[in-house]
Parts: structure tokens; sequence; C-alpha cells
């Protein structure tokens, strides 16, 4: 039997033999591809290839790339647990030609494999054409020697022109060509026809290998450009090739899957090895596993939330075996065991892997039972469909997403009403919107925005400037053609110095002045997303529409915001090298006095990582690289290794601001010249933000040497306290905590020894009742537990004795009463208690040799304790 470990590197050996170069996997994060979610077969990496703009110095490949269909335009992710062969993860074997062999070299060397070296039966296989590809019928038949009654034509079988089981294409639009597809018979014992035929979906015929002959470009209009090149493209599952290669019929049964099944049964107490949710738990462990791996974490948008609806479908099928604690992580370990050897980057990242798994299991358990009560009872209202409504409670409240509802909603014969759940949804993000901050500051009517040009923004060269023209001025949202001393407003001019809080930095501050007018401009906000308003108050003059202004920022704000967006950049270089690439921006604050940076990792920064990451960035600050500008198509700045976040619009035109070799983003803010501008860099707080996101908070250039000061200054003082200075404090510190802890100890042992002075004086002049010592006192200032000890150490010191303390504090009393000796049985010191706290306002009660209570301090309390030898005497009598 071939194990999958054999196939992956026998399929490698033959095309090495066949001059072909072996290249690794890619990640399932395409690099700088916004229009592809994951890789999704194994021609992703060559895209560029075959388009002709990368040339990779090479005409044949082969690979064994990862692939993950979930999300995007191929999601098999609902079918995963209810069919025999599909995955979310999976693996593809193929082989490329870049302009080289084509048809003829392809088909042969592909049936080679099959037959000679795996020896698969030629007429167990079936192959389809497109129905026009003459070429590759003829090879076939003429050539390898298929009979024609194996080979079936496949035509546009899928409602439109090009929309065919054989034309093969990547995504909506990219690479595409007609394709060749070889089937395996699996036998006359299943059900299911030759592909073609009406029964050609059952799981008889499963097609083990597709030769794609890659011709075109497509547009995103749907037309057809030719590549510069032919090409080959060819993929083949490796689990279906291991079931047909180890004789069984379904992918889970292979050797790897065997494996993984067995140790997700062990970790749920499952004994039942063929439950479908040990499938569905051994198919997403591959998925979560590689995605967290390729950088991904779990989180509510993009390739995160598909992430994370994958654990949490997991999960929940753990939840149905019964397991109900975290076990998911667990399966990591036995992934590495069958595919750590071909992913070294799986070994490398397990410990990495586990962590964040376990911390979204944890997050998930806090409402995966509750929510799993809330759907039950939904179920048990509804007929066929479970609300639009109740769809969006398990997902705004319960963290349900709307597919892992739909897929349990199945299992019970309904489904959920997706348009009502998306109509809640868009209501929440109205209302959300009419919430937000800039709802309705930045807003300006749209037939204002209509007649005016853009803002042509100065301010990357200079900070003020004259001749600016005021071309509209909005008092609360409205045009108006003039505003007068006192007013506020907001002032859009033809072009501006001012920069407008965008990309996290702030809007700048300054003066607009004309003639005796004097505009303070306290924030300037974006319109539209293309005016700059110079929001603030006119202080002076009157100011109208059609004026020439004089525009000047406030340039030490400026300045030292320019110093906090420059290091921004810095630090999100150095955290993503400390900490690893699955660090992505997910906001950030620019200020003058400060900046924030939010990003996606998953545990608290360690001090030592922090350290580390400072280091970095200022090591970054005293190379003192250029910050250079450059314009360029969003293509090529991709191509010049900029770093664009995932799922933000940019324009065709975008500007990419580098930093020597450390630093490449896109980025539209202002910038110091030269990294050494920045001076110091000094990180003063980390935390967590949401699940999955930390914060760092730090200082730059006067502000980080005010920071340091002010810390050496607070060390100073702590040294001056403790009569040293600032070298020795550590050392003053912990001999003053010494002597501490050594006082307390002796007040500890004074105390006692006090007490139990106090106690024999009590015992002493206790009143004797029949033979018993009675005492019934209040002592200031005893708590509970004083009073406890002070009863125990009275009944070792009198022997035969009925005691009631209460200790007074704050016009309440603690109360404790105790009996010992032969006083016992007749005197019960619950009822004594009981009936000292019902004169005070109080109550207590235990057991018949020790009780407590309490109430009021008080003359009552007096009284009551002067009355106790007579009720002992009542109860001895
Ligand atoms: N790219 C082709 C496929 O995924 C080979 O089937």
């Amino acid at each position: 039997m071939k194990t999958t470990t054999e196939i992956r590197s026998d399929f490698l050996e033959f095309f090495r033999g066949k001059a072909h170069t072996i290249v690794p996997s890619a990640p399932l994060v395409p690099a700088n591809d916004p229009t592809l979610l994951f890789t999704n077969s194994g021609m992703v990496q060559f895209k560029n290839v075959f388009l002709g703009s990368e040339k990779p110095g090479y005409v044949r490949a082969a690979d064994v790339q990862r692939c993950l269909r979930a999300g995007g335009k191929h999601n098999d992710l609902d079918q995963v647990g209810y069919t025999a062969r599909h995955h979310t993860f999976f693996e593809m074997l193929g082989n490329w030609s870049f302009g080289d062999y084509f048809k003829e070299d392809a088909i042969t060397w592909a049936w080679e494999l099959l037959t000679k070296v795996w020896g698969l039966p030629a007429e167990r296989l079936t192959v389809t054409v497109y129905h026009t590809d003459d070429e590759a019928y003829a090879i076939w038949n003429k050539k390898i020697g298929v009979p024609a009654e194996r080979i079936v034509r496949i035509g546009d079988n899928k409602g439109a022109p090009f929309a065919s089981d054989n034309f093969w294409q990547m995504a909506d639009t990219g690479p595409c060509g007609p394709c060749t597809e070889i089937f395996y018979d699996h036998g006359a014992h299943i059900a299911g026809g030759p592909p073609g035929s009406p029964d050609e979906d059952g799981d008889r015929f499963i097609e083990i290998w597709n030769l794609v002959f890659m011709q075109f470009d497509r547009q995103p209009d749907g037309t057809l450009e030719p590549l510069p090149a032919p090409c080959v493209d060819t993929g083949m599952g490796l689990e279906r090739l291991a079931a047909v290669l180890q004789g069984v019929h379904g992918n889970y049964e292979i050797d790897l899957f065997r494996h993984l099944i067995a140790k997700a049964a062990e970790f749920t107490s499952t004994a039942d090895l063929d439950n479908k949710s040990l499938r569905v738990i051994a198919d997403h462990i591959r998925a979560c596993a590689f995605l967290i791996v390729d950088g991904v974490l779990p989180s509510n948008e993009g390739r995160g939330y598909v992430l994370r609806r994958i654990i949490r479908r997991a999960l929940r099928h753990g939840w149905m075996l019964g397991q109900k604690g975290p076990f998911f992580h667990r399966m990591v370990a036995p992934l590495v065991e069958v595919m750590g050897d071909a992913y070294p980057e799986l070994t490398a990242k397990r410990e990495f892997v586990e962590r964040a798994l376990l911390a979204e299991e944890e997050r998930f358990a806090e409402t995966l039972d509750a929510g799993m009560r809330i759907f039950d009872e939904v179920a048990a209202r509804s007929n066929t469909t479970i609300p639009g409504v109740d769809a969006f409670r398990l997902y705004d409240t319960y963290g349900f997403p709307v597919d892992l509802t739909a897929d349990i909603a199945r299992e019970r014969g309904l489904s959920v009403d997706m348009a009502g759940f998306e109509a809640a949804m868009e209501q929440q993000r109205e209302t959300a919107r009419a919430a937000g901050k800039f709802g309705n500051a930045a807003t300006m009517p749209a037939e204002l925005a209509a007649q005016l040009a853009p803002t042509q923004f100065l301010g990357y060269e200079q900070l003020s400037d004259e001749g600016l023209e005021i071309v509209a001025l909005l008092k609360n949202g409205r045009a108006v053609d003039r505003i007068e001393a006192g007013e506020e407003a907001a002032v859009i001019l033809d072009r501006t110095p001012f920069y407008a809080e965008s990309g996290g930095q702030v809007g700048d501050t300054g003066d607009l002045e004309a003639g005796d007018a004097r505009f303070a401009v306290r924030d300037t906000v974006k319109f539209a997303g293309q005016f700059h308003g110079h929001v603030g108050t006119l202080a002076s003059g009157s100011l109208k529409r059609g004026d020439r202004i004089r525009a000047t920022v406030d340039t030490v704000r400026r300045a030292a915001t320019v110093l906090n967006h420059s290091a921004t950049h810095l630090l999100h270089s150095a955290l993503r090298s400390v900490l690893g690439d699955h660090v992505v921006q997910k906001g950030s604050l620019v200020a003058p006095d400060r900046l924030r940076f939010d990003f996606s990792h998953f545990a608290p920064v360690s001090a030592g990582e922090l350290a580390e990451i400072e280091r970095r960035v200022n090591a970054e600050i005293r190379r003192n690289h250029a910050a250079e500008v450059h314009h360029m198509g969003m293509q090529e700045a991709l191509d010049f290794g900029a770093m664009a976040l995932f799922g933000e619009k940019y324009g065709d035109n975008v500007r990419v601001l580098r930093m020597g070799d450390t630093s490449t983003e896109l980025c539209g803010g202002t910038h110091v010249s030269r990294t050494g501008d920045i001076g110091l860099f000094k990180i003063v707080s980390e935390g967590g933000v949401s699940a999955g996101v930390r914060r760092i908070e730090a200082l730059t250039g006067q502000g980080a040497l005010d920071f340091v000061a002010e810390e050496e200054h607070r060390l100073d003082e702590a040294a001056r306290l403790l009569g040293g200075n600032a070298a020795d404090v550590s050392d003053k510190l912990r001999s003053l905590l010494d002597r501490q802890k050594k006082l307390e100890r002796e007040l500890e042992s004074l105390k006692a020894k006090a007490a139990s002075g106090a106690t024999s004086d009590l015992a002493s002049s206790a009143a004797q009742v029949a033979g018993v010592k009675v005492v019934a006192t209040r002592l200031e200032g005893f708590d509970a537990k004083a009073l406890r000890d002070a009863v125990d150490r009275l009944k070792q010191q009198m022997g035969d004795a009925v005691i009631v303390l209460a200790g007074a504090s704050e016009g309440k009393a603690a109360l404790v009463a105790g009996v010992n000796g032969s006083a016992a049985g007749k005197v019960k010191a619950g009822e004594l208690l009981a009936h000292v706290a019902s004169r005070i306002n109080g109550k207590g009660g235990g057991r018949p040799d020790m009780a407590q209570g309490g109430g009021d301090d008080g003359p009552a309390l007096v009284q009551v304790l002067a009355e106790v030898p007579a009720w002992v005497e009542s109860k001895l009598g």
C-alpha cells in the first residue's frame, strides 16, 4: 500500500525526472492578490507567470500545494461531513508548463505516472475533453489508445459560454482554459455513471486528475484575452488519489485521515469511528492549523472570519459528541505527526497554532452551550424555517456564524431565513452608522460635493500658503455664503496645506486669515472622501465664499504628529519581524502627543518582546533612512513589496512610503524626511483590545524624552525617600521590605501575647454561678476572629465555663459565645447567643459549644451582658 507520504514523493520524483523544478507549497493566503481569498489550487502562486508579468527562471515546475476551498468562488465548507470526498483543506499535486510543453506531453506523462508508475489498470480510467478540443481527443484516442467509448466530450454544461466542467478558471477573472479530466472507476458495486451520463453524480466514477490547457485571461466583462503563451496547469487531489491507491473508496479512509479520526475519537471519547462529526473535526483541523500557520487568526471579518467559522463548526461537532471542554487544539499534535515532514512550517509553528486554537475554544465555550439552548427553543417553535431575527441573535449574542446555524438547522430538517438574517444585519449596520462619530460631522450636501473639484493637498511640501480660495462654507452641514465672527463653521478651500484626518493621522489645526478675519481651525476632516473641511470658529471679522485667504498650519503640532506617523510604520515592521507575519495592522491613531497601534496577535506581548521591538525601532531610527515617497500603479506597488491592508480600497494610483529596507507601505499621510528625525521611540503600554487584537501605545521625539525624564525623576524621588541613589534603589527597597516583614511578625506575636494577657484578666474576673465561671463582656475593637480566639483561650484557661464576648466597632457588635466543661448540656452556646442578639436587634446561632452572630452596640448590649450570669443561673438551676 502506498502511504500519502510516498505518493507525494513519487509524484515529485516523477516530474523531477521530466526536468521539472520542484517548488514548495505557497501559503494559503495568496501573496498580494486581493481578488482571491485563499489559495484554492496549485496554480495560484503562478498566476502572474501565466499572465506574463513574472518570470520565475524555469519553464517547468511541480509541487504539492496546500489548498483551501472555504469562502470565495470555490466553497466546500457546507459539504464537509456529508459526503465521502469534500474537504475544506486538501493537497493538490500539480505540474506546470509555462509556454513550454503543451497538451501532448501533459497527457502522455499523466498516463505514464498513473498506469506505469502506480500501475492503475487502463480499463478503469475514463477521460473527458472540452467539446471542441479535437486535439486533446486525438491524443487520447490515437496516441494513448484510450477507446472512443471511454472519452467523453463535455460542452458548456453550466449555463453560459465557457462555463463547463471542462473549462477551468481560478476565479471570476484571470487565467483559464479548456481541460481534460481523468476519472477512476471504483467498480460496478458502487452506484453512479460515467461523466456526462445522467448518473454522473453518483460515487462510482471519481475525477482524480485535471489537466488544464491555460490559454486565456478572463476580463471583468467576461471576454477572453489570449495569454502571452499557452501553458499547462494540472491538479490532482492527493486524498482522492490516495483512496484509489490504497484500495478504499472514501477519502476519509486513507492512512492520514484514519490517524486524525482515531485521535479525534480519543479526544472526544467517541467509540464509533464512523461518526461523521469525527470526519468534520479531522478535516477542519487541517484547514485551521494551516490558516494559522499562514498568518490568519480568528476574527470577525475577511479571512479571519472564515477561520473562525471553521473552528466553531469543529467545536460544535465536538460538542455534539459530548466534548464540552477544549479539545480541538490537541488535534495539532497528531496533525504534525502525519503532515509535519511534508510541511516543516507546520512543525515550526505548532505551539503557536495550539495556543491560537485554545484561545478561540475558550472564547466560544462561553456562549456555545447557551446558544444551543436558544437554538433548541427557536427550533421547537419553527416548522420549516429558523427566522432571520433569531439567526441574527445567535450570531450577534452567541457568536454563531450564520452558516453554523444553517448547518445545525439542516440536521433537524430546517432551513434559515437568510434574507431575514441579512436584513437584521443591515439594520444593525445602519444603527451603528447613525451612531458613528463622523456620521454627521463629515457630511456635506451631495449637490455641493458634485459641483466642487476635490481639494488639492499642498501639505506634503508646505505648511502655509496664501491666495487660497474659499470654495464653500458650511454651517451645521449646510452651504452658506458668509459667516460672521463667533460662528462655528467648516471652510473648504480649493487648495490647502492642512492635512485632513485619515489613515489614523489626526487632522491639522492652525489659522485661516483674510484681512482682519481670523478663523481658528480646531480640526481638519475629510468631507465626502475628497474635500478638506477646516472645522473651527471665526474669531474676528467675516468671511464669504470666494474670499482669498492665507492658511497656516500649527507647525509644532504637525511636526510632532509626523514623527509619530513614521514611527508607526517602523513599529509595524518591527512587530512583524519580532512576533511574526500574522501581525497585521487593525487600526491606528497618530496624534501629536502619542501613537497608538492595534494589531492582530492573540497573546500578550511579553516584556522581553516589547524590549526587542523597541530596540529594533530605535536601531532603524539611528540608521537614518531617507523616507522616500513613490507614486505608482497599485500592481506596481504590490510588486515593489508594499504592504497593503487586505480589504482596504486603494485608488489606481497609490502613494508608497519607503524607509530604507525596513518598511514599505501604501500611505497618504505626512512623514519625516529621515528616520533620524524621530529621535527616540519609547513604548509606554501594551494591552488587549478584543480577542486576538493587541494595542501598543508609544511616544517619540521630545515626548519620549519627557517620558524618560519623568521616569528618571520618579526614580530619584523614590531613591531620595529611601535614603539612597537611583543605582541602589532596589537594594534599599528590598532591605526595607525585609525589615517590614520582620516587624510584622514581631507585631503579630506581641498582639497574641497581649490578647492572651487580656483574656487572663477576664478569666480571673469571671463570675461564679453554681460552680461554673461566667464571662460576659464587651471588648472594644475586636473583630469576629479575635473574639473566637479569645473564647477558645478562655475555655482553656477557665475549664467549666460559659462565655459570651461582644466586639464593638463603629456602632455594631460582633458576638461570640462558648460553653465548656460541666456546663455543657445544660447551657447551649447557640441559645445564649440568640438570647443576647435578640436584645440588640441582632441575630446569630451555632453549635451547643460555640456560636456567633451580631447586632447593635449600645446601652442595651451592656445591659444584656450584665444579666448573662442570671440567665445562666436560670439554666443551671
Ligand atoms: N487548476 C486546476 C484545478 O484546480 C488544475 O483543477
